[in-house]
């Protein structure tokens, strides 16, 4: 395994979501692991796919095992705006779907370069170019993925404790990997995907909304990352994920349908049965998968 060149000493993580830590590396960057390993790789290969075609990404300098040195982004997520009240929901409503529309435009990975739609290279936010990246460290020979002692006390910049069990889960953030095998990175459609895109994944900073969180990026079907982010934010609303901002998301989901790009429904059950598959989902997250399915379409023409 890989790994990338880190201090020894990292001190406390600043922010974390479910999966990862993320700590201040100081010079702009921060150091994202995964607490439970992985290989962020692919992640980085995508990141740096959609960065180098203008969509808002942070820049990645590093990737080995479970570690990601990247951009450090001044700014909180649309999650926390939401929740203090300095962001309508409509407006981040818009935003999401903007988002989508405009990742959907690009080419795929590994596809034909010329983008499928109107180019999104419009982003205010800076972005590394395939030329910048093939002049970043990627990996080095040292084999060092220490982890961090002691527990995990930032989250400054999370409003929702991902170690709080199920009750407290953030939004959405638990789809299987790209490279757990069930999905193929590169193969099987005409867009590149993020399959986790929801409030708390996307930081608002000077410049713009950027993207975090490529995990589960991947080619596919657009209608499928769409469907994903109704049907996250249609469980909120429906409380079959706990979160704070449960009793407003209805409406934001309901604009969110008006607004996004594609068809929310047509693959929807195909994304139910995806979630229902991921580990990190509870039974009861799971059983109640359905109920947030119906409430995706009876928003659908409100
Ligand atoms: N590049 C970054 N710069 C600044 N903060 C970041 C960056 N990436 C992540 N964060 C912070 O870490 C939190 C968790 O990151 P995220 O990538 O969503 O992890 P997870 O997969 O665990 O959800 C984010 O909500 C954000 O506050
Ligand atoms: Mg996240």
């Amino acid at each position: 395994m890989t790994s990338v060149p880190v201090p020894e000493e990292l001190g406390q993580p600043f922010a974390f979501g479910r999966e990862a830590d993320v700590y201040s590396l100081g010079d702009g960057t921060v150091l994202r692991r995964y607490r439970e390993g992985g290989d962020t790789e692919p992640e980085a290969l995508i990141m740096r796919h959609v960065g180098s075609h203008g969509f808002p990404v942070p820049r990645v300098f590093a990737a080995g095992g479970a570690d990601l040195v990247l951009e450090r982004l001044d700014g909180p997520t649309m999650a926390a705006l939401l929740l203090s009240g300095a962001m309508a929901m409509e407006d981040g409503a818009a935003i999401l779907a903007d988002l989508l529309r405009r990742l959907h435009a690009l080419p795929p990975l590994g596809g034909n370069t010329q983008p499928m739609g109107a180019a999104a290279s419009d982003s205010a936010q800076p972005t590394s170019t395939a030329a910048d990246d093939s002049a970043q460290p990627t990996s080095t020979a040292a084999d060092d993925c220490a982890r961090p002692v002691g527990p995990v006390a930032g989250g400054s910049a999370q409003p929702v404790s991902p170690t709080a069990g199920d009750s407290a889960r953030p939004v959405g953030g638990d789809v299987p990997s790209a490279g757990d095998g069930m999905w193929s990175l590169g193969e099987g459609g005409p867009s590149v995907l993020h399959l986790d895109l929801h409030p708390e994944n996307v930081v608002i900073t000077a410049d713009g909304p950027v993207v975090i969180d490529w995990r589960n990026a991947r080619n596919g079907e657009p209608d499928l990352d769409t469907a994903f982010t109704a049907l996250i934010l249609a469980q909120v609303a429906t409380g079959a994920i706990q979160h704070p901002t449960h009793e407003q998301v209805g409406a934001m989901l309901d604009v969110f349908l008006r607004l996004a790009p594609g068809d929310p429904v047509r693959l929807l059950d195909q994304v139910v049965e995806m979630r229902s598959r991921q580990v990190t989902m509870s039974v009861g997250e799971v059983n109640m998968l359905p109920l947030a399915a119906a409430r995706v379409r009876q928003g659908v023409g409100k």
